[in-house]
């Protein structure tokens, strides 16, 4: 009789602690995939093209050989809640007709949970764009993003995480941006990247 209640009683214990081990399984599991970091966004929040505007007396329209900076105003934001992300060096690139006109890139740095950078992005162009754009018309260009980022979620750190995104700026021949502001770059698919 006895030796029979106490295997019953074992019997039980073990049917409690999978029942348990279950819980624990879900529950970890339902933590984790809600702490499952979302990828950052990237805007173009604004442009300005200083030797376009025709305010800007410093440098008058019309003369290919001034300064040929272009200013973008990028927006970066975590729209993570309890994780901070890693950005490595930010590289943009600016094309036009499929030929790179300049690059330019922001240093790394470190984001924390639901924070929104601004960045002020100075591209120096080549020639071409300026050719392109002295004679007054829309000029629609492209802006490529590469990003490497890394998540940090309690003390640890993600593997590496790469991103490559686009977006068309078209920009008048007063130097601003044509349309709507607040342009998001995002993965358009097949992308000619002819090398300059
Ligand atoms: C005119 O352009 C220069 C450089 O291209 C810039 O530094 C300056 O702020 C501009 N001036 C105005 C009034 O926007
Ligand atoms: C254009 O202006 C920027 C800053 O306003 C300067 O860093 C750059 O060297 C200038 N480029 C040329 C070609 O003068
Ligand atoms: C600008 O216009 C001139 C003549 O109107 C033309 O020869 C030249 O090819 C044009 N440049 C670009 C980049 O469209
Ligand atoms: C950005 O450019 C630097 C220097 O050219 C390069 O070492 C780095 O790998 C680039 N980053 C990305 C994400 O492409
Ligand atoms: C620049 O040009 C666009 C259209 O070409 C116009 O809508 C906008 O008001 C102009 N901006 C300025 C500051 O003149």
């Amino acid at each position: 009789m006895l030796p029979r209640k106490i295997s019953g009683y074992q019997g039980g214990i073990y049917v409690w602690l999978l029942q348990v081990i279950i819980v624990l399984a879900l529950a970890s599991t339902v933590i984790w995939l809600s702490l499952q970091p979302k990828s950052p966004l990237y805007t173009i929040a604004d442009v300005y093209v200083p030797a376009l505007d025709v305010r800007n007396t410093t440098f008058p329209r019309g003369g290919v050989g001034r300064n040929s900076t272009i200013i973008f105003n990028v927006q970066i934001s975590n729209p993570n809640k309890g994780i901070g992300i890693y950005y490595d060096e930010i590289n943009f690139t600016l094309y036009y007709s499929e030929a790179v006109m300049g690059v330019c890139s922001i240093p790394s740095f470190y984001q924390g949970h639901s924070k929104t950078t601004q960045s002020e992005v100075s591209v120096h162009t080549q020639k071409q764009f300026w050719e392109a754009i002295s004679n007054g018309t829309v000029v629609d260009f492209m802006v490529d993003l590469a990003a490497v980022v890394r998540y940090k979620r309690f003390c640890s750190k993600t593997k590496h995480h790469q991103m490559d995104l686009q977006a068309h700026v078209p920009v008048s021949s007063n130097g601003t941006i044509v349309g709507e502001k607040n342009i998001k770059l995002l993965r358009i698919p097949k992308l000619n990247k002819t090398p300059y």
